[in-house]
């Protein structure tokens, strides 16, 4: 299969985005996969200058929940770009810098990093990390207009006092979540019913400092649950992680590094075989990593060129006609302008998976 949508409504997105590209033609995805390893990106939604799109999950209808850093807003997106972005929940710009990581639980109920201010080393300044629950069953907009006849549930689950830098979150069980702190390099396990937190796994692959003149200050970043294990990205060190997990996210055992190709690894995901796709935001890239390589291979993007830049995060399409789009949020470059000056505006973007 050569497209997600049909002609009709790719048509639409890009009239309303005015950058999507068409997917490749099957004859030349074909060709390309003996040739070349580097695959086409589309925009979805481009957001405005200065913005910053983190992190996104995908509610079971299809539609995408999007989180900004730039101010804390959580958006819902529609996957064939057909409807303007809808504003889910905001919280107040001087009470929390932005959003960051945002993972489901039971079917529509959503839960959200809010966090407070720091500075450039990632040291909380002001402010607080929270988490937030956002309950969608109570969502409802008009399928004519898309107009909001019922609006999400959203409320505070929990102040999460001791950290500095909350960022990847992941869901464990369908009450607790797991939540990456990357200034302090560890992972904390959340009761999403009490709201009660503590530290589950600590590991030294976590630590941004393990190594000599780390390149910024965040260790652990993307956090994924897999085969057992935690896998975790590790953004100063370059490298994707994992240790074995029980049910409870208590570590078992040693952890390992997978990979150490991996620059500036931010958040990742693992395509239902295994093969996982790692965000390189300061790289401006995306890697694929096959369950047997020992390495991983740069499949879009460059540290000079806007195509993936500042590439945050990625998730699946959940309707049988997407299953197979990687959905990738951008930064804009906000983290690290390109060539030192570029940014440009952060998007929803998307590449076909069909052929990794
Ligand atoms: C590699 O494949 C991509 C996606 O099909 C295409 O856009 C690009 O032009 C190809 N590059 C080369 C050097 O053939
Ligand atoms: C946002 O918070 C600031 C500082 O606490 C407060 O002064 C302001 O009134 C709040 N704005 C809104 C819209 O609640
Ligand atoms: C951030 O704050 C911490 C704690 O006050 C301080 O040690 C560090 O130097 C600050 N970093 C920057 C870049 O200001
Ligand atoms: C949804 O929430 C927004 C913002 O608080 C409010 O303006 C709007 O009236 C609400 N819509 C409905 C249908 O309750
Ligand atoms: C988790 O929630 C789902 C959906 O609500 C339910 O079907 C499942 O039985 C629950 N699992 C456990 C272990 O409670
Ligand atoms: C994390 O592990 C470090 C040693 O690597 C230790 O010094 C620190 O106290 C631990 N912190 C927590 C919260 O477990
Ligand atoms: C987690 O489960 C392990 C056994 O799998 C047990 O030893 C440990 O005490 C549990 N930890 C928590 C915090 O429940
Ligand atoms: C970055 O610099 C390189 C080398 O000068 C140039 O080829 C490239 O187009 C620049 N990228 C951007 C986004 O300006
Ligand atoms: C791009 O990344 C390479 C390392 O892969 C580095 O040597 C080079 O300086 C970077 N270029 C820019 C413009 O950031």
């Amino acid at each position: 299969m050569a497209s997600i949508f049909s002609l009709a409504s790719l048509a639409i997105c890009s009239l309303l985005s005015g950058a999507l590209a068409l997917p490749s033609h099957q004859a030349r995805a074909l060709s390309a996969r003996s040739q070349n390893s580097s695959v086409d990106v589309n925009v979805l939604y481009s957001f405005g200058d200065g913005t910053w799109a983190e992190n996104l999950a995908v509610r079971a209808n299809g539609q995408i929940l999007l989180s900004r850093l730039d101010t804390p807003e959580v958006l819902q997106l529609d996957p064939r770009g057909i409807r303007d972005p809808i504003t889910i929940a905001s919280w107040n710009a001087s009470t929390y810098m932005g959003c960051l990581g945002i993972s489901e639980t039971t079917p529509d109920m959503f839960y959200v990093v809010t966090s407070g201010f720091v500075n450039d080393s990632f040291v909380l300044t002001s402010g607080v990390n929270s988490i937030w629950e956002i309950d969608m069953s109570t969502f409802a907009i008009s399928n004519t207009t898309g107009q909001v006849l019922s609006n999400a549930t959203v409320s505070k689950l929990v102040d999460v006092r001791t950290s500095d830098f909350l960022n990847g979150m992941t869901t464990l069980s369908n009450n607790t979540i797991l939540v990456a702190d990357a200034y302090n390099g560890w992972v904390y396990r959340v009761n999403t019913h009490t709201g009660a937190y503590s530290v589950a796994v600590n590991d030294t692959k976590m630590k941004f400092d393990s190594i000599p003149n780390p390149p910024t200050n965040l260790g652990v970043n993307g956090i994924k649950l897999h085969d057992e294990h935690l896998y975790w990205t590790n953004t100063a060190v370059g490298t994707l992680n994992r240790v074995r997990i029980s049910s409870n996210g208590t570590r078992v055992g040693t952890s390992e590094v997978v990979v150490d190709n991996v620059p500036k690894a931010d958040d990742f995901i693992f395509k239902n075989d295994n093969v996982a796709f790692i965000a390189q935001n300061q790289m401006d890239e995306l890697s694929v990593l096959y369950p047997w390589a020992n390495e991983a291979k740069v499949i879009a993007g460059s540290n000079i060129s806007t195509t993936l830049a500042g590439v945050s995060a990625g998730k699946f399409g959940r309707l049988p006609s997407d299953s197979h789009i990687l959905y990738l949020t951008t930064s804009g470059a906000e983290g690290l302008p390109i060539n030192g000056t570029v940014t440009v505006p952060a998007t929803l973007s998307w590449i076909d998976t069909s052929r990794f």
